[in-house]
This record gives C-alpha cells, structure tokens and sequence, in this order.
C-alpha cells in the first residue's frame, strides 16, 4: 500500500497552508482532493478576487462554543505573517473597507501561490481522489479514497464545511470525526442571507435590488454595514453577519437608516415643506419605495404639515427599530460558513490533535471556529493550517 507520513484530506485553503508547512520540515506530504481543481472556494471568493485576511483580527470576531481555543493559532501565524507572504509572491492587493484586504487582480494569483509553494516544498498534490473513510492501523492510519487505500502516519483533516455542496462540500470531516468518538457541535449555515413568508416577503421581493446602510441587531450583537432586498428576504454584509447570531423564531432589529436622523428634519421641515406628502418627505431620507412601505406600516399619511410630534416620532420608530422576524436562512446553497463542527475540547490548540487520537487532525472550517464577514474565516484557514503544519 503506498505510504505517507502525512496524508492531509482536502486541497482548500487550511489543507494547501498546512501542507507547504508541513513538507518544508522534511514531511513526505500528500494532498488529497475530489475536486478537479484546488482551492475552488478561494477561486470564488471575495466575488473573485479573496478577501484574504483582515488588519484587525481580534477574538470576538471568532464564533464557536469556546471562542478563546482560535487564539493561539491567530497569535502564533497573524494577518501579518500572511501578508508578508503574498506580498513576497509579488501579489498585489488594497484593503476594501473595515480592513477587508483583497487581490487586485484575481482570487487566482492567492491559488497560484499556494501550489507554486506546496510543489517547491516537495508535497504532492492528487486531485480528483475522493475520500470515504479513515482507520486506525499499527502504523498510523488508512485512508480509503477513490484511488484505493493510502496509508499514513498521520491524517489531517481539512475538508471544510458543508457550503456550497456544488463546488465540492461535503461532511466526510464530521463523518471521520464521529468515527473516533469526537463530539460535533451542532452544525448550521452562517454568513448566509435570511428568508422570510407571506406580506414580508412579498413587501421584500417588491423592493429587490435597494440597499441602505443599516445597522442590524439580534442575540446582543449588532453590525451596521450594507443591507440588500432580496426576492426571498434581506442580504447584504449586514445581513450576513447577523445571520451568525440569528437563533430561528427570534426576530432581528433593523435600523434602514443607520446614524440618519428622521423625526427631527422632518418636524424642522414641516413649516417650508409642509405641503409635501409624507411619503415624499421621508424619500429625502430613504429609497422612494422603501419610504412607501415605512409610512404604510407606520400607519401615518397626508401631508408632512399634518403630522403632530407623536406622528412623526412613530415613523423614526418604523425606520430605526424594525423587528423582523425571519423564517429562515437560504441554507448551505448560498452560505459561505458553516457555524459548529469538530468540538475544539476534542482538540489540542497548538497542533490540532485529537486529544484521544495522536496523529489525527483538524484545521480549518471543520473545526468549530467561525469568523465575521471579512477575510477572518481564511485567516482561521492560515492560522490553524500553518500550526498545524508544524506538528503533524
Ligand atoms: P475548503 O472548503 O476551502 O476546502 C475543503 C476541501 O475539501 C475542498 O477543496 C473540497 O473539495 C475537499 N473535500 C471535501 N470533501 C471531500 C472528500 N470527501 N474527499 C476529498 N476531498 C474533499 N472567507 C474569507 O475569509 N474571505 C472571503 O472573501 C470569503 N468568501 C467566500 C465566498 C463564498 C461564496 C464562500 C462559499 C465562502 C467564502 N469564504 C470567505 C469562506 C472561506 O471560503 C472558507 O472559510 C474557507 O475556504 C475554509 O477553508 P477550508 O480549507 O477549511 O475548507
């Protein structure tokens, strides 16, 4: 059978990190993938141009049921250290917003650099080679894979969540971790848009297309970044980021008009603009149709002159505390996470071990470590597949 001392079990961006690092100490690597091509979500990231890490990585922007185990990792191989690094592959790249660093040119050139490396570091790379199990054997492990059985002295888990099952997503990780006993958080779609039913949906399809600056809140967390419609609900960064904190049959909070005032202006307005209705006064602040569905739910009309004080208060309610309940998310189809997976407890935080199994892995999005929006989740890629790729 042929044999390895590392066989690593995925070729995205946790799998392909720690196989450079662990080849470059002396490690006969193989990187197994059932894809054609590696990195296929870096390929498709950042709308095509990977939002590779973020300036400001900081804990609490790490979800997951002990969100203090990702530390050690982002300590030991920071943003900083992987900056370093596209910038010696001559990659050129521009923060976006909020730290949010991106390619240039093309998600392509972070994918080239990470097999121009695993190739100079003597790591070999099969593509097209699916994996079915993983055993435990006298000298290590045994992998099946669609090439046949491969052994190894030590497995590296890297076969990231469950999104996206289209390009490659699948839950062998959680599978071969339930195997040797390890617990798994329970898993579910984040950084996804949410759904909703019947008049808010209909309400919603109607404005598809507007986008506002709103500041969203639900599970004591809020972010106040873009807010998109949606035929089927609300997306956009903001909605993406509280879908991580959203519990199902909460509502959310949205503000349409984040740091805008409303009643104030409107109440300054009503002595010149008096005879203007009050939809259109409200439409100087927010997107004409979006203003038509506030004042119907905030139930006023006629002209701004007829507003009292109290009627004009309600409708900055209707703008700025907006509970919404959603009925659901758009699923690992369009999610770019999955929140939960390999319990960290189960894990050591250095080399990313089975406590119980010596020699098996877990790096990567199969971990129960889930980032903001933002290039933290490639950051939590690096980090963990660089620690690991020191260990195993
Ligand atoms: P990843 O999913 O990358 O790799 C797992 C690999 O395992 C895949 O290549 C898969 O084919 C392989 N595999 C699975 N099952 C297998 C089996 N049975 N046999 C063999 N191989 C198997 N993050 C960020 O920081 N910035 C961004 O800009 C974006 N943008 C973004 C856009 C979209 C559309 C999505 C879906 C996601 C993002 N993300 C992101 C999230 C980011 O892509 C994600 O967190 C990392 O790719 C996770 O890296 P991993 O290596 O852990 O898994």
């Amino acid at each position: 059978m042929e044999s390895w001392d590392v066989i690593i079990l995925g070729a995205g961006a946790a799998g392909l990190f720690c196989g450079i690092e662990a080849a470059r100490r002396g490690r006969r690597v193989l990187v197994v993938d059932h894809a054609k091509a590696p990195g296929e979500k870096i390929r498709i990231s950042g709308g095509g141009r990977c939002n590779f890490t973020n300036m400001y990585i900081e804990p609490h922007k790490f979800l997951g049921e002990n969100p203090r185990f990702a530390l050690s990792a982002l300590n030991r191989y920071t943003q900083w250290d992987f900056i370093e690094r596209v910038d010696a592959a001559g990659i050129p790249w521009h923060e976006k917003t909020l730290g949010q660093l991106f390619c240039d040119s093309s998600a392509k050139d972070i994918i080239a650099m990470l097999t121009r490396e695993l190739a100079e570091a003597g790591a070999t790379l099969r593509l097209g080679c699916g994996v079915s199990n993983v055993t435990r054997s006298a000298a290590g492990f045994v992998v099946d894979t669609t090439s046949g059985p491969l052994a190894a002295e030590a497995v590296v888990v890297a076969t990231g969540g469950k999104s996206i099952p289209k390009i490659g997503a699948s839950g062998i990780g959680y599978h071969i971790a339930e195997h040797f006993g390890l617990r798994i958080v329970p898993t579910r779609p984040a950084l996804v848009p949410l759904t909703f039913e019947g008049q808010l949906k209909a309400d919603m399809a109607t404005l598809s297309g507007t986008s506002v600056q709103a500041t969203v809140a639900a599970g004591g967390t809020s972010f106040d970044e873009g807010l998109l419609f949606t035929h089927r609900g609300l997306s956009g960064p903001s909605i993406l980021q509280i879908s991580s904190y959203w519990t199902e049959g909460a509502p959310i909070t949205v503000d349409l008009a984040a740091n805008t005032p409303i009643a104030e202006p409107l109440k300054a307005a009503r002595q010149e603009a008096g005879k203007i209705s009050i939809k259109n006064a409200l439409a100087r602040h927010l997107p004409e149709k979006l203003a038509v569905q506030v004042v119907a739910r905030a139930q006023v009309s006629g002209t701004l002159a007829d507003q009292s004080n109290a009627a004009l208060d309600a409708l900055d309610a209707a703008v700025h505390s907006w509970d919404v309940t959603p009925a659901g998310t758009e699923g690992y189809r369009t999610a770019e996470v999955t929140l939960g997976g390999v319990d960290t407890a189960a894990l050591d935080g250095r080399t990313f071990a089975a406590r119980t199994v010596p020699g098996l892995h877990f790096i990567g999005e199969v971990v129960d470590v889930t980032g903001w929006l933002g290039g933290y989740n490639f950051q939590w890629a690096w980090s963990s597949g660089w620690a690991c790729g020191q260990a195993c």
